[in-house]
């Protein structure tokens, strides 16, 4: 059976729509980043894809996690928790990085007792730590490039890093550990001088800070690891070389190096299966109605600024489409130009690299559930 045939096959048994994550994908992704960083612990970032199979997977696997609120660290704690009580406190830090610099009180409160690694970025935040979470280590984040990344953050998110050697020592002074330092270079990031400029960055905060009396041990160099989804991306190995070439130019052998790739380890691992539940045609463009849209699968189109192509089942001559979801709001439009051939009610179509940023901001609007989610080679 070719892999169509499987996807409708999937689509018949579970009904639409579906997401069929396959682990194998996820497992080659892993072994494509280890194998081009060996130097790097990948920490996951949860927030990608936050099914608890993907997690396991991850996890059997040597991944460590990043995670951004405390429902998210316990999905990560459910595989922790099997290991004997003695040995989980030591492997915490190992296992998971809490890398969300805004967190609440109640937030710290909950995380205390594990002792985490926690990240910052102000002032404000740090005194937060010292009184909500004192049994943490500290991990500053500074804002570094983000030009030509897909999603953008260094708006909301880094120290200033004129102001980074002061926020290390400020740590120290009201008794918190600053153990490492972080960035984000944005997601999906297809201009690799953002990461070369905020190594060049980190290497001067790590040597300042050195010569003030504290050395950082641990460079956390975040997300940002390019999907090819479609041919402009550049490739992930030639980033791999820049970078490893960087870490031995910039930083002593003896730091440890960290990341926390989020789409990279799972955006091809899912591809949706949707149903045509309605058909019009609209100024002389064929227009169809899908049993998910925007507010659901579609979501990254939104939140994450991606396109995902859709392709038929069937074959034929292809005309320029619109194709909306199922939702009273006519802001549910996947797409007002999508080449597709005649279409009836009930076909199939599917979008492939949709496995991150997908599902994990899908809502129930209008009273539609998310899509439901298959996994196979687990
Ligand atoms: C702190 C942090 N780390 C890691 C990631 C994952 O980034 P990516 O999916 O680009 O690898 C994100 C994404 O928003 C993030 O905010």
């Amino acid at each position: 059976m070719n892999d169509t045939a499987k996807l409708e096959k999937l689509a018949r048994e579970h009904g639409t729509p579906v997401m069929v994550i396959d682990h194998e994908r996820i497992r080659e992704n892993y072994r494509a980043f280890r194998e081009s960083l060996p130097r790097v612990q990948a920490y996951y970032a949860v927030k990608a894809n936050s099914e608890p199979a993907i997690i396991k997977t991850l996890y059997d696997m040597g991944v460590s996690f990043d995670v951004a609120s405390f429902p998210e660290f316990m999905i990560v704690y459910e595989n922790i928790k099997k290991l004997p009580k003695k040995e989980r406190q030591d492997f915490i830090w190992d296992k998971i990085i809490y890398a969300n610099t805004i967190k609440q009180k109640e937030t710290l409160e909950e995380l205390d007792p594990y002792k985490p690694l926690v990240t910052y970025d102000n002032a404000e935040e740090l005194k937060k730590i010292k009184r909500h979470c004192p049994h943490g280590g500290v991990v500053l984040r500074i804002k570094v490039p983000n030009t030509g990344s897909m999603v953008e953050l260094s708006s909301k998110f880094g120290a200033d890093p004129g102001e980074a050697v002061d926020l290390v020592l400020e740590a120290l002074n009201i008794g918190l550990v600053v153990e490492g330092l972080s960035f984000h270079v944005g997601s999906q990031c297809n201009n690799f001088e953002n990461y070369m400029q905020a190594l060049q960055l980190a290497a001067s905060i790590f040597k300042e800070s050195e010569s003030r009396g504290h050395k950082i041990k641990i460079l956390d160099i975040g997300g940002g690891f390019p999907v090819k989804y479609n041919s402009k991306v550049k490739s992930f190995q030639t980033l791999a070389r820049k970078l490893n070439t960087e870490f031995k130019r910039l930083f002593p052998e003896d730091i440890e190096l960290l990341a926390e790739p989020g789409r990279f380890l799972v955006a091809n691992s899912g591809t949706l299966i949707t149903k045509i539940i309605g058909k019009a045609s609209r100024s002389g463009k064929p227009c169809y109605y899908l049993d998910d849209g925007v507010y659901h699968t579609f979501s990254g189109i939104v939140f994450d600024h991606c396109t995902y192509p859709l392709k038929a089942f069937k074959d034929g001559e292809k005309r320029v489409s619109a194709v909306f979801g199922p939702t009273c709001d006519a802001f549910d439009t996947i797409s007002v130009a999508e080449e597709l051939p005649d279409l009836e009610i009930d076909d199939l179509l599917y979008a492939e690299n949709i496995g991150a940023y997908s599902l994990a901001s899908s809502t129930y609007f209008n009273g539609f559930p998310p899509a439901k989610v298959v996994h196979i080679n687990k």
